[in-house]
């Protein structure tokens, strides 16, 4: 087994290639003048690969990247297995308008095409359209794994879900915390804005407010918790979440609604919060498929 590193695997390559004992190759990566990108694989000497490649911004170039570096090693014969820790197009499951196409089958069909066998991702935000891909899937959660750095940190905790679907991420926290834990409910208006209304038990009073969330995007729902929760008599609010996305202002709007600090994964690299290396969470799933 070799583990193949592409240039969006955050550091996670080295850790998960120490984990299970494994060689690791980086690959390399050049530009064409007109912009396209050239990849070249290392010669090594094995028969399985795992390629670790996220396909967080640019989107679109890590995405390649990585169809480009699985044709090289289909190439050579070599069987893979993709360990995409964010993966991008994976919320459009669906046309929620009339005409939209479903990313999310288009991205698990060209990792077919290019010849991957087995697909590894995180906490994605919903596993059940990833049944879609024609291979092996295994789904790797780095809750608990964020939930343990969380507890060493944040003294007289409680942990909010942000959202009535967020509630399994934040039950599961909170066990690992030690601590209780509430959600609030969320309504997004047509433009996207974010809403939160009444808290289904939990007191906020004094306590330090960690809200859990599995993704956060343009940062309108941890935003408006975080407003919610100092509202409610919260002493500090943190957020912890799986995939720092951080779109335009994200980090702006929580730093104005007083967010104090954030944490997240090394499935997107983000620098102004506290990282968590979730390898050994993709080490256990990669064991769970055999692999
Ligand atoms: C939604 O159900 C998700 O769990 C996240 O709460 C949401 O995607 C976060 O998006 P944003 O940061 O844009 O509010």
């Amino acid at each position: 087994m070799i583990v193949v590193g592409g240039t969006a695997s955050n550091g996670m390559d080295i850790s998960l290639s120490k984990l299970i004992g494994a060689d690791l190759v980086k690959v390399e990566t050049s530009k064409f003048p007109d912009g396209e990108i050239k990849v070249r694989v290392p010669e090594f000497d094995a028969k399985n690969a795992v390629i670790v490649q996220s396909t967080h911004f640019p989107q679109e170039k890590n995405m390649f990247e990585l169809l480009l570096i699985a044709q090289e090693l289909v190439r050579r014969g070599v069987n893979i297995t993709a360990v995409v820790p964010y993966l991008a197009y994976a919320r459009q499951n669906r046309s929620f308008y009339p005409g939209e196409a479903v990313s999310v089958n288009v991205v698990l069909d060209m990792f077919k095409v290019a010849g991957i066998t087995s697909l590894i991702t995180v906490n994605p935000h919903k596993s059940g359209p990833l049944m879609h891909f024609v291979g092996k899937v295994g789904i790797a959660n780095a809750i608990d794994t964020i939930a343990e750095t969380v507890k060493k940190s944040i003294e007289n905790p409680i942990v909010m879900a942000p959202d009535k679907g967020g509630l399994v991420i934040a039950k599961n926290a909170a066990k690992v915390v030690g601590c209780e834990y509430t959600y609030v409910e969320k309504e997004r208006d047509l433009y996207g804005a974010v809403s939160i209304k009444k808290t289904h038990g939990g007191d906020f009073r004094d306590k330090n407010v960690i809200i859990f969330d599995d993704i956060i995007s343009t940062g309108g729902t941890i935003e408006q918790a975080a407003r919610y929760a100092f509202d409610e008599g919260a002493s500090t609010v943190s957020t912890a979440a799986v995939h720092l996305v951080m779109a335009g202002s994200a980090y702006e709007k929580l730093k104005n609604a007083g967010v104090t600090r954030i944490f997240g994964s090394n499935t997107v690299p983000f620098e102004h919060a506290e990282i968590i290396d979730i390898a050994p969470d993709i080490a256990k799933t990669l064991t769970g498929l055999g692999i």
